[in-house]
């Protein structure tokens, strides 16, 4: 039994709720604020993008880098967060005849991450905008999503939790002293995470709460489905790798081989899964929470998942 008891857990969902309304923030009045971007500045730090392995690149190609996987950065938050949304609806259920405070805390989740929703498809364009033609994106949201909750509670929180949890490191990369970098968007990485610490709490609790339902043969498939789901999240960032790495080539105005467009691509490749990937799975709470729920063999099986990934 790994639940809080019942005036435990009500007493955290009161304090998620109180942290949700100080820090709520309106993508106007407080992240954009008429502002736009610049092609002279970065749009990601150095610390995602992992650029100093773009051995080959001069500066203003790495420069270029940055504003691309950008753009993709803007372009896969709307695309998690499009079944994040869902599945905190689908498991409110759980409160609505329960818990009223629990139920407030996962609506307001709901409410920001369809705010976050409208924020990344609005920075896509602005970004989209100061970029040349020819960048796509071909992944649908909706597609996404339904195959994503075809997949058991268990794993689609866990993947969540170590979604939520990555925006955290990002926020920390962005505020790396670099004079380069965009303010606009360190600000995106500032808000964002002001408003995912709380939903990485309500991850982590309805984690703990839906894995106290399950029996040892339901976990165990549901470890699967994790491993599975982050190899699903691994195809698309493989595609998005090639996607982004052709159209940098296609778009910078000197040739470039064949052996340096593949070493692009990988290092695309590289950044997306620090990115997306690794950057959740390696933080210590998802580590906590994880050893909390399962046993050690499971534990082997996904770190080795994991491991595949580099
Ligand atoms: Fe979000
Ligand atoms: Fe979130």
């Amino acid at each position: 039994m790994n639940t809080m008891t019942p005036l435990a857990s009500h007493a955290r969902y009161e304090r998620v709720i109180k942290a949700s309304k100080a820090v709520r923030w309106d993508i106007d009045a407080d992240v954009i604020r008429g502002r736009s971007f610049d092609r002279s500045e970065k749009y990601l730090p150095d610390g995602l993008t992992l650029v100093q392995d773009f051995t080959t690149l001069g500066e203003d190609e790495k420069r270029f880098v940055s504003q691309i996987q950008g753009l993709t950065y803007a372009n896969i938050f709307g695309l998690v967060e499009r079944f994040i949304n869902a599945k905190m609806l689908e498991i409110s259920r759980d409160h609505w005849l329960g818990d009223q405070t629990a139920l407030e805390a996962l609506v307001r989740f709901s409410d920001e991450e369809l705010k976050h929703q409208e924020l990344f498809r609005r920075i896509g364009g602005m970004i989209a905008a100061t970029l040349p033609a020819g960048y796509r994106f071909d992944v649908d949201p909706n597609g996404v999503a339904t195959a994503v909750l075809g997949k058991s509670t268990w794993a689609v929180l866990a993947l969540t939790l170590d979604i939520e949890l990555f925006t955290q490191l990002h926020y920390r990369q962005s505020i790396e002293p670099d004079a380069a970098l965009s303010q606009l968007f360190k600000d995106v990485f500032l808000y964002h995470w002001r408003e995912e610490a709380q939903h990485a709490q309500l991850d982590e609790m309805e984690w703990i709460r839906c894995d106290d339902g399950l029996g040892e043969t339901e976990r165990a498939r549901a470890v699967d489905e994790f491993i599975e789901l982050v190899a699903a999240v691994d195809g698309i960032l493989q595609a998005q790798a090639a996607s982004d790495a052709s159209y940098f080539v296609a778009s910078v105005p000197r040739a470039i081989a064949a052996d340096e467009a593949a070493a692009i691509r990988a290092n695309f490749l590289k950044a997306y899964r620090w990115q997306y990937i690794h950057s959740g799975a390696g933080h210590p709470a998802f580590g906590k929470v994880l050893t909390m729920l399962t046993t050690e063999a499971q534990r082997e099986r996904i770190q080795s998942a994991l491991a595949g990934l580099h």
